[in-house]
């Protein structure tokens, strides 16, 4: 097992990749703490991974406001004793171009993605200091390459990026890995929202974003869960400061 007795906490863990992350980890012995705003799904993920016989504990909150981001690590320590991995997932997918955005919309997007992650971070890195441990950021393919009406989502998950980075030198004497990873188009809810948003057919949509893969598809919540089960794994022991794209090859084509 990967993941054998590991504490880990992912935000954002009630659906898509987050939930899928969840199952990986239990599967692979981890002690959960599973962090989601939406109360009804996170409870249903938590009961998920009981039923599968994993340890799972529910952390309901809005990493967007700091008290109840500060929760989320005191949940851990309080229900398993530390802290040895952290997966920042929990994000707002709302894309807009800069003319149509208001500050309300730049503030929630950045609340979540930008200053909601640094919150979730900042109050479990004081519980990874003594052991060590690893942090994986879910950044995204569009942190590199320009969409259309995406500067608000695109310049958030930039940000998470360099905070990889930044995070990784920082916390390297304390044998704290920091990697992000970068997802294309994987098929989630928030798929689902943004194609109603679009007011598209679901097929038109998908062939048109999977003809930008050149894998020829979009990918499934698990293809990311395993990228971010390998990064929080020893299996990536020498690995920090990473951007693993789990993209389909769309960057780079
Ligand atoms: N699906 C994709 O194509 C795709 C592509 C690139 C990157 N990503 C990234 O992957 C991550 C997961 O996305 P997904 O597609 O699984 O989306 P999703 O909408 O299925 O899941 C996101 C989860 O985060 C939760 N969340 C949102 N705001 C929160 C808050 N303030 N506090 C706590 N939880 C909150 C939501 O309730 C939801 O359960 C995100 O960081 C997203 O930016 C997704």
């Amino acid at each position: 097992m990967r993941l054998k007795d590991k504490i880990a906490i992912i935000t954002g863990a009630g659906s898509g990749i987050g939930e899928a992350t969840a199952v990986r980890f239990a599967e692979e012995g981890a002690r959960l703490v599973l962090n989601d705003v939406d109360g009804e799904n996170l409870h249903r993920v938590v009961e998920r991974v009981r039923g599968m016989g994993g340890q799972a504990v529910g952390a309901h909150a809005d990493i967007s406001v700091e008290a109840e981001a500060a929760s989320i690590a005191d949940v851990a320590v309080k229900t398993f004793g530390g802290i040895d991995v952290l997966v920042n997932n929990a994000a707002n997918f709302t894309q807009m171009g800069l003319e149509q955005a208001t500050m309300a919309d730049w503030q929630r997007v950045y609340g979540v993605n930008v200053f909601g992650t640094a919150m979730v971070t900042k109050y479990a890195v004081p519980h990874m200091k003594a052991k060590g441990g690893s942090i994986v950021m879910v950044a995204s393919m569009s942190a590199f390459i320009a969409q259309p009406n995406f500067t608000s989502y695109s310049t958030s998950k930039a940000a998470g990026v360099m905070m990889t980075r930044s995070l990784a030198l920082d916390l390297a004497p304390f044998k704290i890995r920091v990697n992000s990873v970068c997802p294309g188009c994987i098929v989630t809810s928030a798929s689902h929202r943004e194609v109603e948003r679009l007011g598209l057919k679901f097929e038109d949509w998908y062939n048109d974003n999977a003809s930008k893969h050149m894998l020829g598809r979009l990918g499934e919540p698990v293809e990311a869960a395993n990228a971010i089960l390998f990064l929080a794994s020893e299996e990536a022991s020498f690995i920090t400061a990473a951007e693993l794209m789990v993209d389909g090859g769309y960057v780079h084509w």
